[in-house]
């Protein structure tokens, strides 16, 4: 009996000095020392001995249980310290470690050419409106005298949110609205930047896009003014060697009109899928407000006269960064829009 408490003493401290686990000192413990264990066992047995051996037995067995019990504890206690070392290893935080770097957004491209243009105007005197992009047919034609049934709305099909509210085709309706606000005051110089909507789609045309719209009303505006308003803009956009055509054009709300053409940078001007194989590239409509409209929104043409425009800002990008398709501008795809 003794030798057997003596062997599972061996045991027992060999496997608790070799044990690598919190867990597995438990294991240990209930495996020798719980009710069913080795040792609880032996003392069990103890009632078959005769009453002269069993005090040193129990002596004996009582010594290897203290023993075994403190060898648990001290064990226990180093494989804690040592998995909590660990553990705060892990979630040290290193201070000298270099930092991640935050990547940083930035404008998209679009954005930037808009802001380029609001400063060009700006920097000429002219304040920045705004106006709806849910608009009533009203101001959207009607106020540009294009009344129902007028042909000239088939160029500027839209999208209808009842019969008389759409998403407006075009930044014009701001003019009316602008010129209804401040009659019968003058000068007004605004620009008007903003979405427009239009049953469009291809390279150079998309359903949602942008327009900056301008209206300068005053006495004695002359076509002479717009000519050289757009020409410094242009300029300033573009540079001075920017080839510019005006070219006679129709729109119901200006009389006489015409729209804007830039020489294509796509091809140099010798025709390409950009610009039709014209060589050009139209950005913009303009001219001088129509008397109509001017005496619909509160003005007496007889008074005064003004100029204005529509420029088209996704083409304005395009002709600047050399781009062959707008559609890039709306997929959203990272390796085009970090060039910019
Ligand atoms: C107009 O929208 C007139 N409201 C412009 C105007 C304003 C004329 C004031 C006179 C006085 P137009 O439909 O041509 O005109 O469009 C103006 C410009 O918007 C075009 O020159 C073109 O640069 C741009 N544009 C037109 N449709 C699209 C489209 N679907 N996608 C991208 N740009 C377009
Ligand atoms: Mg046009």
């Amino acid at each position: 009996m003794l030798e057997a408490i003596a062997a599972i003493r061996e045991a027992a401290l060999a496997r608790v000095a070799a044990a690598t686990t919190s867990e597995e000192l438990a294991t240990l413990r209930v495996q020798y020392l719980g009710k069913k264990g080795e040792l609880t066992q032996v003392l069990r047995g103890m009632g078959k001995l005769p009453p002269e051996e069993r005090p040193r037995v129990g002596q004996l067995a009582n010594q290897v249980r203290e023993e075994l019990e403190r060898a648990l504890r001290e064990a226990g206690e180093k494989l804690s310290r040592q998995e909590q070392e660990r553990r705060l290893r892990a979630e040290a935080l290193d201070v000298t470690l270099p930092g991640r770097p935050v990547t940083t957004g930035h404008r998209h491209p679009l954005y930037q050419v808009l802001n380029e243009i609001k400063a060009v105007f700006i920097g000429l005197g002219f304040d920045v409106a705004e106006g709806p992009e849910v608009e009533s047919d009203y101001y959207n034609f009607e106020a540009l005298n294009l009344p129902k049934d007028h042909p000239a709305r088939d160029m500027q099909d839209s999208f209808y949110i009842t019969e008389d509210v759409l998403l407006r085709t075009h930044t014009s309706p701001v003019q009316a609205r602008v010129m209804e606000a401040r009659r019968p005051q003058v000068p007004i110089r605004i620009i008007a930047p903003g979405k427009v909507y239009r049953r469009d789609d291809d390279a150079t045309h998309s359903p949602l896009f942008h327009q900056v719209e301008g209206l300068l009303v005053d006495r004695r505006v002359t076509f002479g003014d717009l000519k050289g308003t757009l020409m410094a803009f242009l300029q300033q956009i573009f540079g001075d060697g920017v080839r510019v055509r005006f070219r006679p054009s129709y729109f119901p709300f200006t009389e006489p009109s015409a729209e804007v053409d830039i020489s294509c940078v796509m091809c140099g001007g010798c025709g390409c899928r950009v610009c039709s194989h014209t060589g050009w590239l139209e950005i913009l409509g303009c001219g001088l407000v129509h008397p109509k409209v001017l005496s619909m929104s509160g003005y007496d043409p007889e008074e005064v006269s003004g100029f204005a425009f529509g420029l088209g800002v996704e083409r304005v990008a395009m002709l600047k960064y050399g781009i062959d398709d707008l559609r890039l501008f709306y997929e959203n795809d990272l390796r085009f829009l970090q060039q910019f």
